[in-house]
């Protein structure tokens, strides 16, 4: 099989000749609740189907959208948006997973912000919470490295930039993102050992790739929308349409919050 980071060069070269911008700054990757942010953040110079990229495929879930998208920045940054993630339950491996973020990096880019509609924890949360990610559980027993690829992972989701997000809202709770395989949600019980292994936030992404960008030198900064309280934490059960109506919901509030810490970094 093609090395990975050759095809992440093939991809970035594919949307320099397609969008005209030789180099990115910023990329960004918009979870359920996020993808406005997009329109908000400066002005679209290209958006390109992920399907003419090469390494990325069509998205299997509603509500995912597939393109990306070249951004020009007020402050004359170029920013990349990444509509099509590729979900680690997909199946198709953690190369696909992580081929984004290396495409992002192929691009030039320095500051990858990785973001993501999630289940919270801490009871106090309430469904339409943004809040910053501090640090990861990876409970997929699985990584995007290969081989004796030592990477250290202290400081994952840059303080700095956490710091930098609270300057815009200075009300920005934090926790701990634990990814779970999916694409079942959790048990109550494994809510509460997540809990009690220092888990804040239950997810099926974010944490394969900020491991991916960390290999690609990048600086991460990691949001999750609480689009619903975790299984148990919550006494309803839990649905996808339960959670893609809370991203809607939020929307418009927590894209203007991204715009605004875009255009501080
Ligand atoms: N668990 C896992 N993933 C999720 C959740 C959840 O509660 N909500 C949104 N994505």
């Amino acid at each position: 099989m093609a090395d990975p980071f050759e095809i992440a060069s093939l991809a970035a070269a594919k949307i320099a000749e397609l969008s005209g911008v030789k180099s990115h700054d910023i990329a960004l990757t918009l979870g359920s609740g996020w993808a406005k942010a997009a329109d908000l953040i400066g002005e679209t110079v290209a958006s390109i189907p992920a399907t003419e990229i090469p390494g990325f495929s069509a998205p299997s879930v509603v509500g995912h959208v597939a393109t990306i998208r070249s951004i020009l920045l007020p402050n004359g940054k170029h920013a990349l948006v990444l509509g099509a993630r590729t979900h680690y339950y997909e199946g198709h491996g953690v190369r696909r997973v992580a081929h984004g973020v290396r495409t992002a990096a192929a691009t030039g880019v320095k500051t990858m912000i990785l973001t993501n509609g999630a289940g919270g924890i801490k009871d106090h949360w309430k469904p339409g919470t943004p809040v910053l990610i501090s640090d990861h559980i990876n409970l997929t027993a699985n990584s995007p490295l290969e081989g004796a690829t030592f990477v250290d992972l202290t400081d994952l989701y840059s303080s700095r930039l956490r710091d930098l997000a609270r300057t815009v809202d200075e009300t920005l709770d934090d926790g701990v993102y634990v990814q779970f395989r999916g694409p079942h949600y959790e048990t109550p019980a494994e809510v509460q050992m997540a809990k009690i292994m220092g888990g804040h936030i239950v997810g099926m992404s974010t944490a394969l790739e900020a491991i991916a960008a960390r290999q690609s030198g990048m600086e991460i900064l990691g949001l999750s929308l609480i689009t619903n309280l975790a299984a148990g934490i919550q006494k309803t059960p839990l649905s996808h349409a339960e959670v893609l109506e809370a991203g809607r919901e939020a929307e418009p509030r927590i894209s203007d919050l991204l715009a605004r810490i875009i255009a501080k970094l």
